[in-house]
């Protein structure tokens, strides 16, 4: 499957992705968040440490698609989210 990326700034499904003391907070949506309807929704969030699957969330239509992920820190941090429209996303802290 393609994995499509952009400015997370314009693009909301662009994971954005913070650090925390214990791990990493995963946002889809910024500023506003990506819409959870029964048609259109974040299927799942993915988060990468070091370029492992460190953990992953699922989602359900009228969840918020956030996810904190309490993991060991790693270097080079990315997160991948799946649209059940638009497909499959991925953005860098
Ligand atoms: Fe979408």
């Amino acid at each position: 499957m393609e994995i499509l990326t952009g400015n997370v700034n314009e693009e909301k499904h662009v994971p954005f992705i913070e650090e925390l003391s214990d791990g990493y907070r995963v946002t889809i949506g910024k500023p506003a968040i990506h819409p959870m309807t029964d048609v259109h929704y974040i299927e799942f969030i993915e988060l990468y440490v070091d370029g492992v699957l460190a953990a992953k969330k699922e989602f359900n239509p009228g969840d918020t698609p956030v996810a904190e992920f309490t993991v060991a820190k790693g270097k080079e941090v990315y997160a991948r989210e799946f649209c059940n429209l638009h497909g499959l996303w991925q953005g860098e802290l």
